[in-house]
């Protein structure tokens, strides 16, 4: 039988373990630019279903990143005018670009159900996470 793994397969495992092993990763999702660059959509993730699969570019974290192609780490979701909030459970999120051949693809988008869990560490982390997921696209 063909067990070759799809590209969504593989980005469903990277979900699947980075919410298993770290224990403020508590939603982990990516979302994916659509061709017009004018709204993300939802692709793997894994914790609580979110009403968010569609997201314009410029709206909430997500959008913001995909038009800023900066990582943007949100210490406390409360205090972000621009956020779309998924879950009330959520405390804090984190987003970092997936950039392949110097585009701006997606992201990945974590959230936290802790206060300001995230270091320069998981951003690092996370930059390595990406630069191996771009390597699917
Ligand atoms: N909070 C995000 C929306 C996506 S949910 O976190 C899954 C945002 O403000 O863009």
């Amino acid at each position: 039988s063909n067990t070759e793994k799809t590209t969504d397969q593989r980005l469903l495992n990277i979900c699947e373990l980075l919410e298993k092993h770290i224990t403020y990763y508590n939603w982990v999702g990516f979302y994916f630019a659509k061709a017009d660059k004018k709204e993300l959509h939802l692709g793997p993730y894994v914790g609580a279903p979110t009403d968010h699969t569609v997201i314009p570019f410029g709206k909430g974290i997500c959008g913001q990143v995909a038009v800023s192609n900066q990582n943007f780490v949100v210490p406390d979701v409360m205090a972000q005018d621009n956020y779309i909030a998924c879950s009330i459970t959520v405390k804090a999120e984190i987003v970092v670009p997936i950039f392949v051949n110097g585009e701006n693809i997606g992201q990945i988008d974590i959230d936290s159900n802790t206060a300001d869990p995230f270091t320069e560490a998981d951003e690092r982390f996370l930059e390595y996470v990406c630069q191996k997921v771009a390597t699917l696209f």
